[in-house]
C-alpha cells in the first residue's frame, strides 16, 4: 500500500504551553488533529498564574487558547492539574467549567510537577486528597496518570507505579483512568489485565516511544523525555499494543516543546525533558504500522479507540492523505522538532507546504 486516506487524528496528550508559543504549537496541531487533550502543566506568565489547578484558571486558559487560533478545526479537551489541596468542590467546579481529564503528576517527576502529589499521598488512600478522586468518579471524569514513582531508578519508575493504579482500581472500580505515555512491557501487560477485570482503563502511547530505545536517548537531548524510552522488549510491547486489536490503547503524542536553548544541558542547567513531535507524529506512526503491514489499523489507534473511551461525538472534519515518499523533516524554528533531519518513509500530502505561521521568536533560522 503506497497511499492511504485516514480521518483527522485524536491526540489525547498535548502540551500547548502559553503566550505566542501556544499560537505556534496549536497551529501545528490544527494541521492534523480533530481533537487534542490539553495538558495543564502551564507556568506563571502570559495571563496565567501557574498550572491549571482551578476552574478559574481553566477558564482563563481556554479563553487564551481560543483567542489564539479562533479559526481552528481542532476541538480542545481540557484537563485539571491535581494538587494535594484539590477538594471535591474544586472537582465539581472544574467539571462545570468543562474539564474532562484530571491529571496526577507525581511531585518532582517531570516538567512543572512541583505542585503534584507526593508518593506517600499516592499510597495512602485515606489521605483527604482521595476524596477529590472519588468525586472525579462521581462526575464521570477521567484520571490521567503520569505513571512514574519519583526518585525511583529511571527504568523502574513506571513499573513501580503499577501498584498505585492497582490500589486505585480496587478502591474506585468505576473510575475511568488513563495511563499516559506507557513505556514498559509491564505496564502494557497490567493494562490488559485490568481491562480483563472490566476496569475502565486505557493507555496512551506516543510516536517517539514507538521509535526509540534508551540507546537512542543517551547523548541525544532531542530524544530525552519523561518517561524515558526503555529497552527493545518494552518498545516491541508498545508496538504490539498500538497495532493490535485491543481498544485499550490509543495515541497521545505528549508533544512537549522546549526552546532549543533549554534542551541543552550545561554547567548551569540540566536539559528539559520533552520531545516536540507534532510536525512528524502522524508520519512516524504510519511508518511503524507499515513495517508490520497493518496500516488498515491506523485509524483505530489514531482516532477511534480514543473517541470511544472518551465518548467524544462528531464525524471527522477532514481526512489526511498519507503517501509513501521519502522525505527529511527540516522545519526549523526556535523549537527543534523530533526526528529533525532524519529520513521518514511517509508524508502527509496536505502538509506539503511549509506552514507560513513562523512569527516572532519562532521564525525559521539557519543558525546551528
Ligand atoms: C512534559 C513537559 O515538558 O511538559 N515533558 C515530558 O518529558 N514529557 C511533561 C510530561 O508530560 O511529563
Ligand atoms: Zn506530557
Amino acid at each position: 500500500m503506497d497511499r492511504l486516506v485516514i480521518p483527522a487524528v485524536f491526540d489525547m496528550h498535548q502540551h500547548l504551553r502559553q503566550g505566542a508559543d501556544a499560537v505556534y504549537f496549536l497551529k501545528w496541531v490544527d494541521r492534523v488533529c480533530d481533537v487534542a487533550l490539553v495538558m495543564p502543566n502551564t507556568v506563571v506568565g502570559h495571563g496565567l498564574e501557574g498550572p491549571i489547578t482551578t476552574a478559574e484558571r481553566l477558564n482563563q486558559y481556554r479563553t487564551l487558547l481560543e483567542r489564539a487560533v479562533p479559526d481552528r478545526k481542532a476541538h480542545l479537551v481540557w484537563t485539571l492539574y491535581l494538587t494535594e489541596e484539590t477538594t471535591p468542590e474544586m472537582i465539581r467546579a472544574a467539571a462545570a467549567a468543562g474539564a474532562t481529564g484530571y491529571k496526577i503528576y507525581p511531585r518532582g517527576e517531570t516538567t512543572n510537577s512541583d505542585q503534584g502529589i507526593r508518593e506517600a499521598v499516592l499510597r495512602d488512600l485515606r489521605h483527604p486528597f482521595w476524596r477529590a478522586i472519588e468525586e472525579i468518579q462521581n462526575v464521570g471524569g477521567v484520571v490521567n496518570h503520569h505513571g512514574e514513582i519519583p526518585g525511583a531508578d529511571v527504568y523502574d519508575a513506571e513499573r513501580k507505579y503499577c501498584s498505585v493504579i492497582d490500589a486505585v482500581c480496587r478502591e474506585y472500580p468505576k473510575l475511568r483512568q488513563v495511563v499516559e505515555h506507557v513505556t514498559t512491557a509491564d505496564m502494557v501487560q497490567n493494562i490488559r489485565e485490568w481491562r480483563e477485570e472490566d476496569r475502565p482503563i486505557a493507555g496512551t502511547i506516543t510516536a517517539h516511544h514507538l521509535c526509540l530505545t534508551l540507546n537512542d536517548v543517551v547523548g541525544q537531548t532531542h530524544n530525552f523525555c519523561k518517561p524515558v524510552a526503555k529497552g527493545t522488549k518494552d518498545r516491541d510491547a508498545l508496538i504490539s499494543a498500538a497495532t493490535g486489536w485491543s481498544d485499550g490503547f490509543f495515541f497521545g503524542s505528549d508533544a512537549a516543546p522546549h526552546h532549543r536553548t533549554k534542551k541543552v544541558s550545561n554547567e548551569f542547567q540540566p536539559a528539559c525533558a520533552g520531545c516536540w513531535t507534532t510536525p512528524v507524529m502522524v508520519q512516524l506512526v504510519a511508518q511503524v504500522f507499515d513495517k508490520l503491514n497493518c496500516l488498515d489499523r491506523l485509524p483505530r489507534f489514531l482516532r477511534t479507540n480514543a473517541k470511544t473511551f472518551y465518548n467524544i461525538q462528531g464525524e471527522p472534519s477532514r481526512t489526511l492523505t498519507l503517501e509513501r515518499k521519502p522525505w527529511w523533516n527540516t522545519y526549523r524554528s526556535g523549537y527543534v522538532p523530533f526526528w529533525f533531519d532524519k529520513l521518514l518513509d511517509w508524508r502527509v500530502a496536505e502538509l506539503d507546504e511549509i506552514p507560513n505561521f513562523h512569527t516572532g521568536p519562532n521564525r525559521p533560522t539557519m543558525e546551528v
